[in-house]
């Protein structure tokens, strides 16, 4: 392990709002969000440059509201105000592990984090600090894994790394069919022409004009995170030519 190297130089890792849940489903479980920051600990010290971008599923489903009766602007800004808790519980649990980190809102609340400026953020990786965007892109009808996108390209990250529950991308969901095929790789043609369950079509879209690869792995399994970003072919890489 102390010979790893890192494959990637800057990376953007999106977690979903689910992903600090556990097994409760709802809310902040403060072991799991422990368990992600030793994680980031180890591969920031490699000198990886890393930001995170988180969803809030966890708090508040805009989507799920607005398909309630709620107005879907609405909803989705709450669940943007939910990604903003996230970050900040984030941040608190990166610092206590001993990784510096700033949070950027897309909305600006000066009182509680830096409001998103590209070439701060830049500047803050630059100098070992793990970037946090808050606030999804600050616009309703855009999910986290777009904003995941738009910031990864703002700041020229090499890769997106999007955790998930399960090993990678299969033919059909492996929780329910047992014979379901995982993909080792995928065009973004294929996801968005399959509907394949990496990411909606608009962060996909994004990813594919501006050809940055999307790697989806099990953040449950203890060192994934370490083992994809030195190189270890785990997952489902999304690219140019699968
Ligand atoms: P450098 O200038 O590169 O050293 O970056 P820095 O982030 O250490 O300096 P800065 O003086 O900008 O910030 C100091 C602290 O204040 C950091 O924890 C920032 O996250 C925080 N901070 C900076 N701007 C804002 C803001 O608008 N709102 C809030 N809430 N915090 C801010």
């Amino acid at each position: 392990m102390a010979a790893a190297k890192p494959v990637y130089n800057k990376i953007l890792l999106k977690l979903s709002g689910e992903a600090l849940a556990g097994e409760n489903g709802f809310g902040i479980d403060p072991e799991i969000i422990t368990t992600i920051a030793a994680e980031i600990y180890d591969v920031v010290k490699l000198g990886v440059q890393l930001s995170v971008v988180i969803g809030g599923g966890n708090i508040f489903r805009g989507l799920a509201a607005s398909s309630a009766g709620m107005d879907r602007a609405s909803a989705d800004y709450m669940g943007m105000l939910a990604t903003v808790m996230n970050s900040l519980a984030l941040q608190d649990a990166l610092e206590s592990a001993g990784v510096k980190t700033r949070v950027q809102s897309a909305i600006e609340m000066r009182e509680i984090a830096e409001p998103y400026i590209r070439r701060k953020a830049v500047r803050h990786l630059e100098k070992g600090r793990v970037v946090i965007f808050a606030a999804g892109t600050g616009n309703p009808y855009f999910t986290t894994d777009t904003a995941a996108s738009l910031r990864a390209m703002e700041i020229g990250a090499d890769v997106i790394l999007k955790a998930t529950k399960v090993d990678g991308v299969y033919d059909a969901d492996p929780a329910k069919v047992p014979t379901a095929v995982k993909f080792d790789s995928l065009s973004y043609l294929d996801v968005l022409k399959n509907g394949l369950q990496v990411m909606d079509a608009t962060a996909t879209s994004l990813c594919m004009d501006n050809d940055l690869p999307i790697i989806v792995f099990n953040l449950t399994q203890a060192g994934n995170i370490f083992k994809v970003v030195t190189g270890e072919s785990i997952g489902t890489i999304v690219k140019g030519e699968s």
